[in-house]
């Protein structure tokens, strides 16, 4: 994967690259199909449906241009949704808090291919016969039905109104139950993205929208139940189980779909960390919280709330719901008094680590120091190249706390490079985004005033773009030498906000 997104972010750019879009580009897709489908609705006829298809696909201005869009909006939505479950497969967000967007995504799945069936059936032409056909024969091997649908197409007699009808009920009834679904989806997550940026979104319907003028969707010849279907343009995308499905009995195939379902849909429970793996949720130390409410705006997945405090004083105080925390540690970052985190990621823990490896490393004025995201680009893994660098890591950029970087920049080094991820990749959502909101834009907890910000900079690299990390690091030790910071600071007390009486400090 990583090889690909690097590729992907030269050609595209890591603010357009698609593969980190995958899920907004889906909801682009049925936003797509939303629209070019109300405009194919009003010149369906379920009486004469191939017909009103070959009238639609004749309407040389709209209709021919139209369908082919929502054709192939729901070709690329399929292929959006299988490059966003591998990616959040593959980052490991399948368990825990995320089950409910795991197991809704897939149901969504389900759904779009629900809908594309119908769609595909609604057609009626040799392509939609296929699938009808070998769809009723798997069916028919559920109990289902009093008597066989598979009988409705031996071609004894015309296939009844009903059956377009329900088709098209089901094709217009079953997007209901995806917004629903997404709805559900979504429905844990802090502000989700629901679409692209404005370059993607436009640019991806501009190409579609050529390719529908340019190239129609094809349309194959009438279904006939008497005749063998001949040549027929299948449509990979929806149809790419035909040939499976075809070559064995239809109690293999629900066998197939059984196995291969279950395993998928039990993902949260077979590619959940073993306990001792785990890194454990956040937790608040009541006494530091100041009840300033940030770490409830920035957590990611709403897992923080204010509640009336319990220890005797006035006011509110933050409290994790650890059925919902990811242990992203994002909250850390955001604690300017350093009163919550997951346990050993908080600020305080941060800054104990930072002093530690102060001690253990020397620099001076001319010198760059690395803070780098375990997830983005590494800096071992540029061989040489960075060799002699100090890198501090952190599990999430947005999990450093400004005052790491304080603390840095004024132990005497020329400047600190923060490597974190592109920020839509980022494996806890929000982490990048917050990072640079902290450095540069005066979000608590914001890197303080007294800091040159002109030796803070953040590089986003994903994790094969080695390269772009030397160029980074590179670029900065020019500019921090141009710089010419005359002496090292030796002064690297870090203020801490609401300093906790020396009593009161934990041994
Ligand atoms: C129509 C199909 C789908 C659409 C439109 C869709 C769209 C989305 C969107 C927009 C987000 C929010 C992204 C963000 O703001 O960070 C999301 C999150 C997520 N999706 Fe999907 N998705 C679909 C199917 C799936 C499938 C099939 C899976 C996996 C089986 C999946 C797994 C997830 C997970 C686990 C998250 C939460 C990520 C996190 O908590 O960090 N989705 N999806
Ligand atoms: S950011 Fe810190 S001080 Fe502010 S509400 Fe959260 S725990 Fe309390
Ligand atoms: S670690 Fe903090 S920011 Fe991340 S999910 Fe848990 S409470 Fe939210």
């Amino acid at each position: 994967m990583a090889p690909v997104d690097a590729w992907f972010n030269r050609l595209y750019t890591w603010k357009h690259n698609p593969l980190y879009q995958s899920g907004t580009i889906a909801v682009a897709m049925l936003a797509i199909m939303l629209v070019t489908g109300l405009y194919l609705v009003i010149f369906y006829r379920i009486g004469t449906p191939y017909e009103s298809v070959v009238r639609i696909s004749e309407q040389a201005w709209a209709g021919r241009w139209m369908r082919s869009l929502h054709r192939y909006a729901a070709d690329v939505a399929v292929v959006a949704i299988a490059v966003h479950a591998l990616r959040m497969f593959a980052q490991g967000r399948s368990w825990g808090p995320r089950t409910l967007a795991w197991v809704s995504g897939l149901f969504l799945l389900f759904l779009m291919y629900v809908c594309g069936w119908t769609g595909y059936v609604m057609v009626w032409d040799v392509q939609a016969q296929i699938m009808a056909v070998e769809g009723a024969r798997v069916l028919d091997a559920l109990p289902l039905f009093s008597a066989p649908i598979g009988r409705a197409f031996v071609g004894e007699s015309p296939l009844p109104r009903a059956f377009f009808f329900l088709n098209l009920f089901l094709h217009i009834a079953v997007p209901i139950g995806v917004a629903l679904a997404l709805w559900m989806h979504v429905s844990r997550l802090a502000r989700p993205a629901l679409l692209p940026p404005k370059g993607l979104l436009w640019g991806s319907t501009g190409v579609l929208l050529a390719l529908s003028l340019l190239w129609p969707a094809p349309l194959d010849a009438p279904a006939d139940l008497l005749a063998l279907p001949s040549r027929v343009s299948v449509d990979w995308f929806y149809g790419f189980w035909l040939p499976f499905s075809r070559s064995i009995p239809p109690w293999a195939a629900w066998a197939a779909i059984l196995a291969l379902g279950g395993i998928v849909m039990l993902a949260p429970v077979w590619t959940r960390p073993r306990e001792s793996e785990r890194v454990p949720k956040s937790f608040v130390k009541e006494r530091f919280c100041t009840e300033c409410d940030q770490c409830t705006q920035d957590c990611p997945y709403d897992a923080i709330r204010m509640i009336p405090r319990s220890d005797g004083r006035p006011g509110r105080v933050a409290n994790v719901n650890p059925a919902l925390c990811v242990s992203c540690g994002i909250c850390a970052g955001s604690c300017a008094p350093m009163g919550v985190g997951p346990p050993l990621r908080t600020g305080r823990d941060q800054l104990d680590r930072v002093g530690t490896f102060i001690a253990e490393h020397t620099w001076g004025p001319r010198d760059v120091i690395l803070v780098s995201c375990d997830h983005a680009a590494s800096p071992a893994a540029t061989g040489t190249a960075l060799e002699g660098i100090p890198a501090f890591p952190v599990p999430c950029a947005g999990n450093l706390h400004s005052s790491v970087v304080e603390y840095l920049v004024r132990s005497g080094a020329g400047g600190v490079l923060v490597v974190a991820c592109p920020p839509r990749d980022c494996w806890s959502r929000e982490g990048p985004r917050w990072l640079t909101e902290r450095l540069f834009h005066e979000r608590p907890a914001e890197l303080k005033e007294r800091v040159d910000g002109r030796r803070v900079r953040v590089v986003h690299a994903a994790e094969a773009e080695v390269g772009r990390l030397v160029e980074a690091v590179d670029a900065f030790r020019g500019r921090v030498l141009a710089m010419d910071i005359a002496a090292a600071e030796t002064d690297i007390a870090v203020d801490l906000e609401c300093e906790i009486p020396a009593d009161e400090v934990e041994v």
